[in-house]
């Protein structure tokens, strides 16, 4: 075994030359490599997953660059009942997490790392969320011990030598995060490894106070891409409450009216609920434009002016495929037709490409995410309902150049949403931040194959950061209500909650979602402005009928009603539900929020 790399011996920073070894000496990898993000280390990785049958190189003529994968069908999404937030005291977990002592989850987990690189390259890849040339950069440093992660973690994060270089400049000063991640595989002396090797025993587990995350066993996005839900949005959420910012599981995109006014709009839906979809959205209502910035989270930080500014830490899209479609996300489709991607349980088509359920030109034959045979009456699907593509963000056509400015963008308009069959309107505007937080903190949604579990079933999802919150959800509500508190009120974002997914008695959706979103757009822009028309209702205003654009849309009056209409009788069998949830909190719930609950239900005459 050595610690030397062909391209870069080890590193000059002291810390984390020591980390690497402990490591090093734990896992025992046959070898030990520092990712340099070169072009070359690339076309290494893909091949030898291509060799080792984990990559399937697609049709360079129709997709260059690109790969399919298939994981193992237990390995195919986030595993929420496996992901902890270990702070030394549990209550600081609160009562929405998993949690463990953290010594004894260390202590554990040291047994099972013990030797778990056997017969595999520890690869160490330096990373930052966010730019370089941010203020404070956000650094981290993942090792792993699959090539998968190498090749993904290259498209979602900024990694390489340019930032390790940036790392030792800084020395001490330099503050990054390890993030250690293992498959959890070893492979005894001449064992032939499987394509996608993992672990039936899964830990994906965070040290808020630390700053440290462990995960074991799973090679899946979410679970293993330790930059994502892990550092940017469960490490970076305990940041954030400690030093007066947010990090949100927020998409943020750029609207361009027709007389050319610019507003930014964050959007908080939780996993497999619209986010990638609404952030490359292309506005059905002629003279709208947007542009994307983010698709996945959002920072955001007040700036000298008391506005929000948010930045997309993040490099690529890892993207929902099934849906995804010429009509539904032209711009997704752009962009990954560029080429240098990776499809991960999607099916593979005869000719060398991929394809999923709703894609156009369905196959008369294709090999499906299992690596059966499918045909269209095959009666199963070709693609798990989880299945992704992984695709660098600066191919998207609509990228807005504000991407690239790490101050980021003021935020004019926060959208939540979730999935919801009945009771929540298409839109509703929030009173004021303080109820705009209580739209957040109540956020209900129905369960996706985005995290492993039952599907379909409706939860309480807050801010849709239920998977994601670091620390005690009852003190992130209170953050909230603090950063409302301590704004300008006339500076803060607008808070609206959204509802793509109501459906009508026949079970279809009632609103044609999609680009036809832009709609609802308008209406905010118009609300924030004083232009659009609402009714008051006992949960916010929702738009009058006449007050929505809908020139062009092929939808009855009645449908336009029922998806606006606000039902009493639904809300009132809502207000169980939220009372048991607040009933969670106990004392950490913000005394605001009960009274925002009092006052809905007084408003119901409750
Ligand atoms: P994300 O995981 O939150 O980024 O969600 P995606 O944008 O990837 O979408 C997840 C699923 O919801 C996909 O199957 C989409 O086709 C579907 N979806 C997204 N937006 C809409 C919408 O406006 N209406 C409907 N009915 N489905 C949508
Ligand atoms: P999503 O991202 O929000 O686009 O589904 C992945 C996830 O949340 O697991
Ligand atoms: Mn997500
Ligand atoms: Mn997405």
């Amino acid at each position: 075994m050595t610690l030397d790399a062909p391209e870069k011996s080890g590193t000059t920073h002291a810390g984390l030359a020591r980390w690497v070894a402990e490591v090093a000496a734990l896992t025992t990898p046959d070898e030990v490599r520092w990712v340099t993000g070169s072009a070359d280390e690339w076309t290494e990785l893909t091949d030898k997953l291509v060799a080792a049958g984990t990559f399937t190189r697609l049709n360079e003529d129709i997709k260059p660059n690109s790969f399919h994968a298939a994981s193992s069908p237990e390995d195919v999404a986030r595993v929420e009942e496996r992901t902890f937030i270990c702070s030394r005291e549990e209550k600081d977990a609160g009562p929405t997490n998993n949690w463990m002592d953290p010594e004894q989850m260390k202590d554990l987990m040291r047994g099972l790392y013990q030797g778990c690189m056997k017969g595999r390259t520890m690869y160490v890849i330096p990373f930052v969320m966010g730019h370089l040339e941010a203020d404070s950069p956000m650094f981290g440093v993942e090792i792993t011990d699959s090539e998968y992660v190498v090749v993904s973690m290259r498209v979602m994060a900024r990694c390489g030598t340019k930032i390790l270089d940036r790392i030792e400049e800084l020395g001490d000063a330099a503050k990054y995060v390890p993030a250690l991640h293992s498959l959890g595989a070893p492979l005894a002396d001449g064992e032939q490894d499987v394509k996608w090797p993992c672990n039936e025993e899964k830990y994906i587990v965070q040290f808020p106070e630390e700053r440290t995350i462990w995960s074991y066993g799973s090679g899946y996005g979410g679970n293993a891409l330790l930059g994502k839900k892990c550092y940017s949005l469960r490490i970076a959420s305990a940041m954030a409450r400690d030093e007066g910012w947010l990090a949100e599981h927020m998409l943020i995109l750029k609207l361009i009216s027709p007389e050319q006014q610019v507003y930014y709009v964050a959007a908080a839906f939780p996993s497999a609920c619209g986010k990638t979809n609404l952030a490359m959205l292309k506005p059905t209502i002629p003279g709208w434009t947007v542009e994307t910035l983010g698709d996945d989270i959002a920072w955001m930080r007040f700036g000298k002016d008391g506005r929000l500014y948010a930045v997309n830490p993040e490099f690529g899209f890892f993207g929902v495929a099934p849906g995804t479609n010429e009509h539904t996300n032209p711009h997704a489709m752009t962009t990954i037709n560029k080429g240098n991607s990776v499809f991960t349980n999607v099916a593979l088509t005869d000719d060398g490409d991929v394809w999923w359920e709703g894609l156009e030109n369905e196959p008369a034959h294709a090999t499906s995410w299992k690596g059966e045979d499918w045909t269209p009456d095959s009666g199963e699907l070709s693609s798990h309902p989880n299945s992704r593509y992984c695709t660098p963000i600066e191919q998207c056509d609509i990228l807005a150049d504000e991407y690239n400015d790490p101050q980021g963008v003021p935020i004019s308009a926060i959208l939540f949403g979730g999935r919801r069959k009945t009771t929540v309107p298409l839109v509703t505007e929030s009173r004021d931040w303080l109820h705009g937080t209580f739209m957040g903190a109540t956020l209900s949604s129905e369960t996706t194959a985005a995290a492993k579990g039952e599907v379909g079933v409706v939860r309480r999802d807050p801010m849709a950061m239920l998977p994601f919150i670091g620390y005690n959800a009852g003190d992130y509500f209170q953050h909230w209500v603090n950063l409302g508190k301590d704004a300008d009120a006339t500076k803060l974002p607008k808070i609206f909650y959204v509802n793509w997914f109501r459906r009508d008695q026949d079970g279809g959706f009632l609103w044609p979602g999609f680009g036809e979103n832009s709609r609802v757009l308008k209406w905010v822009i118009e609300r924030m402005e004083g232009k659009a028309a609402a009714v008051e209702t006992p949960i916010g205003h929702v738009p009058t009928p006449e007050s929505l654009d809908v020139e062009g849309l092929d939808m009855t009056a009645a449908e336009l009603e029922a998806a606006l209409a606000v039902d009493p009788e639904e809300w009132k069998a809502e207000i169980p539900q939220i009372e048991e949830w607040f009933a969670k909190f106990g004392e950490t719930l913000p005394t605001q929020l009960q009274i925002e609950l009092d006052g809905l239900k007084a408003r119901l005459g409750l």
